[in-house]
C-alpha cells in the first residue's frame, strides 16, 4: 500500500526521505519516488528535482546516489506506491508535477478524477500519467491561480473538490519553506522535531528522527515549516495534541531469522502473553481491560456482529464458535468488502466488533463507519495499532499486543486477535451463566497458551522436511470441522498467499459433495485434527481421502495417537485442550506455508501483488 514521507530541515533531507521510505516497505508497493527543492546548477535559485524508479526502495536508492546534486535539497517528498490508476511505471510513480514548481505525493483514491480532468484539460492542462493523483496537481497549480494565491490556499481550495480518499503532501518552488499536508480517509502523522518537521502516512517511518507525532485527523489541512506547525479544520485554527511514541526498534529488525515472517511466527509466545497480560488474572478476566464504559455496555449485549477482512475475517469465524459455545450468544461474520455496500437489518442489542491488525483496512473502516448509523449498542475495535483511525473511530477498543507486523501474510496478529476474542467470549458468558468456576478454568487454559506455542514450534524441523512435498505441486486442500473450519481457511491463505501455490478450505463434512472429485495423488490434502468430539467423523473423513490415493498430511493432537501409514503422514501437535486447539493448530499451518515458500524460492515477506495494509478500495 502506499506510503508518504515528506521533511523541511536546516540539514540535507535525502536520507531522512530514503530511510523512511525503507521503514515503510512492510506495506507493500510495485515503485518508489522522491521530489526536493534542490538548488539551480548555478546555486542562484532553487527548482523541483524529482527521481524516480520501479521496483524496490534499493533501486530508488542507487538511482539517488548516481545523482546526488539532483536528489539534494533541505524539503523533500518521497513514496512508495501501490498501483491503482494505471500500471507501476516511471510516469506513474509519485511524486507527480504541476509545472515546474509543484510536486505532490497521494496515498487513497480520488474518485471524481475523470470528470476533474476533463476539467483541466479544458484549461489547458495536459496529463502525462494514468493516475488520479496527476489530476490533484493540476488542480493545485490552476487554483494558485498564476501566483496570486499562496500554496496552502490553493490546497483547501482544491480539496473541497476531491471525492475520495487522501492523504497529501505538496511542496511549491515558488514557496520553498513549506510542505502542505491534507487528511481525508488515508492516515498522515506530523513528526515533530527541533528546528525541523516531517510527515508521513505512519509514524513508523520517522522512528529515526523522532518520537513526538501530531496524528492529523479527518479532513484536516496542515502547513509545515522549519520553526512552525499550524492545522485548520473546517477553515478554522485548531490545535491537535502532540504525543510520545517510543518505537520499538526490534519490531523492525529480523535479527537471527532469515524473514520477517519467520520471526513473527517465533514470537507468538511472547506476544500472546503481552496481550494477556494485564488483562486477565490468576482466575478472571479483567473486563475493564475493554475501557472504562465497557462493562456497562456488554451488560446490554444478546449478539456479536463481526466485521474484518482477511486473516482477521477468519479470526471471527473461530470467534463465532466461541461466542456461541461459551457465551451461548448468537455471532454473525461478514467480510467487510460485502457488509458495506448490504442492507443491513442490525439485531437489537448487537455488539459490532471490527477485527484488524493495521486499523486502517479501507473495508473494514468503511463498515465501522456504516455500522455506527445502525442501531448497535456499541463498537468495538479488536486492532494491533493503538493510533489508527479504526481504534480511534470506535467506541471502546481492545489491542492486540503483537508488535509491528511486518511479514504480508499475519501471523502473530491472528493468534493474537484470537487470544483477546476469548477473553471477549468469557467476558460476554459472565452475563450469560458463566460461573466463576467455568471461567477460571478457561482462564487456566489461557494461561498455558504460551507455552503450548512455544512447544508447537518444536515442529519446526519435522515441517520443513515435509514441505518438500509441496513445492511441485500446484493445488492443495485443507480440511477441518467445526472450529477447525477457519483454521484450515487460514492455513489455506497463508499458503496461497507466499507460495502462489492454489490452496482451498473446505469444512472436512463437505468433502463428498465435490471437493472429493479433485482428490488424487497430485493433490496433497491438509487435515487438523486436534482432539475433540468432531474427530471419529473427520477420521471417516480423511479415509475417504486415502482411498482415492489423495495424500494426507495430518496435523493430529498427540493424545489421540493417530499413526502414519502409507499416503497418510501424521504430524503430533502438543496436546492442548479443545478451547485453544484454533489457537495452537493455526502455528504449524503458518510453518507449512513458510517451508514451502522457502522450498519455492518466493519472496516471503514480500508475497507478489499484495499489501499488507490494504488502505483503499
Ligand atoms: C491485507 C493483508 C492481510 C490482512 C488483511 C486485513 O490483505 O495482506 O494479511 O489480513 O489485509 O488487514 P487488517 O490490517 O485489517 O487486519
Amino acid at each position: 500500500m502506499c506510503g508518504i514521507v515528506g521533511a523541511i530541515a536546516e540539514r540535507e533531507v535525502r536520507e531522512i526521505l530514503l530511510e523512511g521510505l525503507k521503514r515503510l516497505e512492510y506495506r507493500g508497493y510495485d515503485s518508489a519516488g522522491l521530489a526536493f527543492i534542490s538548488p539551480t546548477p548555478n546555486a542562484l535559485a532553487t527548482q523541483i528535482n524529482t527521481i524516480k524508479t520501479v521496483g524496490k526502495v534499493n533501486k530508488l536508492v542507487s538511482a539517488v546516489s548516481k545523482s546526488k546534486a539532483k536528489a539534494s535539497g533541505r524539503i523533500g517528498i518521497a513514496h512508495t506506491r501501490w498501483a491503482t490508476h494505471g500500471k507501476p511505471s516511471v510516469a506513474n510513480a509519485h511524486p507527480h508535477l504541476s509545472g515546474a514548481d509543484i510536486a505532490l505525493v497521494h496515498n487513497g483514491i480520488i474518485e471524481n478524477y475523470e470528470a476533474l480532468r476533463a476539467e483541466l484539460r479544458k484549461a489547458g492542462y495536459t496529463f502525462d500519467t494514468d493516475t488520479d493523483t496527476e489530476t490533484i496537481a493540476h488542480l493545485i497549480h490552476a487554483n494558485r491561480a498564476g501566483g496570486k494565491v499562496s500554496l496552502l490556499s490553493a490546497v483547501k481550495k482544491t480539496v473541497k473538490r476531491l471525492e475520495g480518499a487522501y492523504g497529501l503532501c505538496v511542496i511549491d518552488n515558488t514557496e520553498p519553506d513549506k510542505l502542505v499536508v491534507a487528511r481525508s480517509g488515508s492516515p498522515l502523522v506530523i513528526g515533530v522535531g527541533i528546528g525541523e518537521n516531517f510527515v508521513a502516512s505512519d509514524p513508523l517511518a520517522l522512528g529515526q528522527v523522532t518520537d513526538r507525532f501530531i496524528y492529523l485527523e479527518e479532513g484536516d489541512i496542515a502547513q509545515i515549516q522549519r520553526e512552525s506547525i499550524a492545522i485548520w479544520h473546517k477553515g478554522k485554527k485548531v490545535n491537535r495534541p502532540t504525543t510520545t511514541v517510543k518505537h520499538q526498534t526490534a519490531d523492525s529488525d529480523k535479527g537471527r531469522y532469515e524473514h520477517f515472517m519467520l520471526k513473527e511466527i517465533y514470537e507468538q509466545p511472547r506476544v500472546i502473553q503481552d496481550t494477556l497480560d494485564g488483562r486477565v488474572s490468576k482466575s478472571s478476566v479483567l473486563e475493564q481491560a475493554f475501557g472504562i464504559n465497557a462493562p456497562a455496555l456488554f451488560d446490554k449485549i444478546k449478539s456479536v456482529q463481526i466485521v474484518a477482512c482477511g486473516t482477521s475475517s477468519h479470526a471471527g469465524l473461530v470467534a463465532k464458535y466461541w461466542f456461541e459455545s461459551i457465551a451461548k450468544l448468537p455471532c454473525q461474520v461478514d467480510i467487510a468488502s460485502d457488509y458495506r455496500y448490504r442492507d443491513i437489518i442490525a439485531q437489537p442489542d448487537t455488539l459490532f466488533v471490527t477485527i484488524s491488525q493495521s486499523g486502517e483496512t479501507a473495508d473494514t473502516l468503511a463498515a465501522l463507519r456504516y455500522a455506527k448509523k445502525l442501531d448497535y449498542v456499541a463498537t468495538l475495535a479488536i486492532c494491533n495499532v493503538a493510533t489508527s483511525s479504526l481504534v480511534r473511530e470506535s467506541d471502546i477498543s481492545m489491542l492486540t499486543m503483537a508488535g509491528q507486523e511486518i511479514g504480508v501474510a499475519s501471523t502473530k496478529a491472528f493468534t493474537t486477535q484470537l487470544a483477546i476474542l476469548l477473553v471477549l467470549a468469557i467476558v460476554l458468558a459472565r452475563r450469560t451463566g458463566l460461573t466463576t468456576a467455568q471461567e477460571a478454568k478457561l482462564v487456566k487454559e489461557l494461561h498455558k497458551l504460551p507455552g503450548i506455542v512455544e512447544k508447537t514450534l518444536g515442529l519446526r524441523k519435522q515441517i520443513k522436511t515435509i514441505a518438500k512435498q509441496f513445492s511441485d505441486k500446484h493445488h492443495s486442500l485443507f480440511l477441518g470441522r467445526g472450529i477447525q473450519y477457519p483454521v484450515a481457511k487460514e492455513g489455506a491463505l497463508k499458503l496461497k498467499e507466499i507460495s502462489y501455490i492454489h490452496a482451498e478450505a473446505y469444512p472436512a463434512g463437505e468433502l463428498k459433495h465435490g471437493p472429493l472429485a479433485l482428490v488424487d495423488s497430485k493433490m496433497p490434502v491438509v487435515a487438523v485434527a486436534p482432539n475433540n468430539d468432531l474427530l471419529g467423523k473427520l477420521k471417516a473423513n480423511l479415509s475417504e481421502v486415502s482411498a482415492r490415493g489423495g495424500k494426507l498430511f495430518v496435523f493430529a493432537d498427540e493424545s489421540i495417537g493417530y499413526q502414519s501409514e502409507k499416503g497418510l503422514k501424521v504430524i503430533n501437535v502438543p496436546r492442548c485442550s479443545e478451547v485453544l486447539a484454533p489457537i495452537v493448530f493455526t502455528v504449524p499451518l503458518q510453518l507449512l506455508s513458510y517451508y514451502v515458500a522457502i522450498t519455492k524460492g518466493t519472496d516471503v515477506d514480500h508475497p507478489r501483488n499484495l499489501a499488507k495494509s490494504v488502505t483503499v478500495e
